[in-house]
């Protein structure tokens, strides 16, 4: 293998041709040793960014970035079905969903993530619970998901180790934002974990990486794409990303919210949303007879959200960390509330605290925004539109700055559009 050369993989991409199967397997294998220097990665990144690689070599570099680490083949003894989300503002969604499609009667296994700029991580917001441990051993993983049906744990340090070092350079080099690189970081680590059926939730607006329809389109038929090319039945749900989801935006407000949408209340669109997921997860865990609204309705979701919480040693009767600072966002005027940027409210509850910008940063636990009104609804001037809430008011002014040109009342009556815009299905492998 070392008569390749990181500097003509490079040059390669950089003249827009098309990268061989070999010279893909060697450089994403040398960056992972270390033979690949960072510089040389970065520099292929933002190549692959600008010019591009086709479907064969995106399945070539997602299978590259498998073969990178373990297989975890996370199978129990019911249909196994895991749900991915390409990220956003207010996406709680994992938390009511794992414990009512478990409830439902799959086995749902989350290996999440932490949120780093302005949207969330999972794994976060279930750390604002007491107790609550997010790393668990393969053998805890199988056990917990034969016992509870679902568990929402971090990756293990084996799983697709050149997707971890890879997705780290991307974002401080400006290389998140490509199609075929963040297919391949999604589908890399889904593989190797073993998933038998997986529904993406592809966001798109202001709040998600794909900002418009046409690109979260094209990186759902890539997902789609490299799923079923690895035998995985996949569909993809694309949504608006365009208003937060949900009020609560943070760690522990947003586990709040959760917990309402499990005791049968919380928002309408966070309801929506979770038995949406819930009905395309079902399906492709041949279980669509089950369903999830009853489910939800009857307390049995609610009630395996105890267990799964409890298994992993939180105390899901704990009270959340509650922030010391409240600040109020007023109305400007009376009007209707016509537009609440998501990018802007993510990186306001960024800024009090709730995110991080570097990856060893610690995050807030209590902070965050609370969206008293949502975009459809009538406000009066001088109504409190957002709650912010921050462990102290020095950071108040820079959140502030975030939601600047970030909130419209006006006249018109226009509410929020449809949150589920498309799905697409995967022919069955
Ligand atoms: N989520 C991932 O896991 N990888 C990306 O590249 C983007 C979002």
């Amino acid at each position: 293998m070392n008569h390749f050369s990181a500097i003509d993989v490079i040059r390669a991409k950089r003249d827009r041709a098309t990268l061989t199967g070999e010279q893909i397997d060697w450089v994403v294998d040398a960056y992972t040793r270390g033979e690949v220097a960072d510089e040389q990665m970065s520099a292929l990144a933002m190549a692959i960014l600008l010019n591009g690689m086709d479907s064969a070599e995106t399945a070539r570099w997602t299978r590259a970035m498998v073969d990178s680490g373990e297989r975890l083949s996370l199978r129990a003894d019911r249909p196994t079905v895991d749900k991915h989300s390409t990220g956003g503002v207010g996406d709680k969604i994992t938390l009511p969903l794992a414990p009512l499609v478990a409830a439902c009667g799959a086995a749902v296994p989350q290996l999440s993530g932490r949120g780093l700029g302005h949207t969330g991580g999972t794994l976060d917001k279930l750390e604002s619970i007491p107790g609550w441990r997010a790393r668990l051993s393969v053998e805890e993983i199988r056990a917990q998901l034969d016992s509870v049906g679902a568990v929402v744990c971090a990756a293990t340090d084996g799983l697709a180790p050149a997707d971890r070092k890879l997705y780290a350079l991307r974002d401080v080099t400006g290389t998140v934002e490509s199609v075929p690189l963040i297919a391949s970081s999604i589908m890399s680590k889904k593989i190797a974990e073993g998933a038998r059926a997986l529904v993406l939730d592809v966001k798109v607006g202001s709040g998600a990486f794909m900002k418009n329809l046409d690109t979260a389109t094209e990186l759902a038929h890539s997902l789609v794409g490299i799923g079923v090319e690895h035998g995985l039945r996949t569909s993809a749900v694309l949504t608006d990303m365009s208003v937060p989801l949900g009020r609560a935006v943070g760690n522990a407000v947003e586990v709040a919210e959760s917990v309402e949408v499990l005791r049968g209340g919380g928002p309408s669109d966070v309801v929506e949303l979770t038995l949406s997921l819930a009905v395309e997860m079902l399906s492709l865990a041949g279980l669509s007879e089950v369903d999830p609204a009853r489910v939800l309705a009857s307390g049995e979701a609610y009630e395996t959200w105890c267990r799964m919480i409890r298994a992993q040693g939180g105390d899901p009767d704990a009270p959340l960390p509650t922030a010391d600072h409240v600040d109020m966002v007023l109305a400007p005027e009376d009007g209707t509330l016509t537009r609440l940027d998501a990018y802007a409210v993510g990186m306001a509850a960024w800024r009090l605290g709730a995110g991080r910008a570097r990856k060893e940063d610690p995050v807030r636990h209590a902070a965050g925004v609370i969206c008293l009104a949502k975009p459809g609804e009538r406000v009066v001037k001088g109504q409190p539109l957002l709650e912010l809430h921050a462990e102290s008011p020095d950071v108040v002014p820079g959140a502030l700055a975030a939601l600047r040109g970030g909130i419209t009342v006006s006249d018109s009556d226009t509410g929020r559009g449809a949150l589920v815009l498309d799905v697409i299905h995967a022919t069955t492998p």
